[in-house]
């Protein structure tokens, strides 16, 4: 074999072994569940990472990681990895998360299935959550369903995050009972992005 063959082959090896590679393959096979060809860009991770508010020693539980551009993002805002829990339902995605982010917990689980998927010793100490999962796309109930999983983790009043492309708010907050707050935006995303907040409404 020659080196110019080597190297292309070393090339092609490469690129199947990327994340980028692996979501846009994981994509193809579940298109709805993904809703996005590419992961999240550096940018609109960090901005996800920026708008989480939580006490130290806190849990932090990221929904739909992928193949993790926001928890790497997490993880380099300071967030422990022993601290951080990652819940990812397609199998090939999760291994990837637990090859390449050793120390944080990853769960291969539906989201939907929460609490019985989060480790005891998180309950009750859960102090921010991230939801990547692509919120707007689901089923109300089950919609409704993972809102209130959400927000039984967390302390009372206490905003879960989600980010989408979509130009207005992922979720209808008043008709779900909810207060949302775009946080942030960013253009630097395919498509652009923004993050949101969303707590149960004051009354
Ligand atoms: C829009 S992608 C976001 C991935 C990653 N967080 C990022 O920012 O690139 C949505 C992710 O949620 C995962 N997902 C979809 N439905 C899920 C469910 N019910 N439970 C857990 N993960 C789910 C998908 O497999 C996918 O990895």
């Amino acid at each position: 074999m020659t080196a110019e063959q080597r190297s292309s082959l070393a090339r092609l090896h490469r690129r199947r072994r990327s994340p980028a590679w692996l979501f846009f393959r994981r994509f193809l096979a579940h298109p709805l569940r993904l809703a996005s060809v590419l992961e999240s860009s550096s940018a609109l991770s960090r901005l996800v990472a920026a708008e989480l508010s939580c006490d130290p020693g806190d849990y932090v539980v990221e929904l739909g990681a992928g193949t993790g551009p926001v928890t790497r993002a997490l993880l380099a805002a300071g967030v422990p990895p022993e601290r951080l829990i990652a819940v990812e339902i397609d199998s090939e995605m999760a291994a990837f998360l637990r090859q390449s982010l050793p120390g944080v917990t990853v769960i291969e689980s539906d989201a939907l299935a929460l609490e019985q998927a989060l480790p005891r010793e998180s309950l009750g100490r859960v102090g921010a959550v991230v939801c990547g999962l692509p919120v707007s796309l689901l089923p109300a109930a089950q919609r409704g369903e993972l809102i209130g999983a959400m927000l039984s983790l967390l302390p009372p009043g206490r905003p879960f995050l989600a980010y989408t492309h979509r130009l207005t708010s992922p979720l209808p907050a008043a008709e779900l009972g909810l207060e949302g707050e775009r946080r942030a935006f960013t253009l630097l995303n395919l498509p652009p992005a923004s993050v949101w907040a969303f707590r149960p409404l004051s009354r």
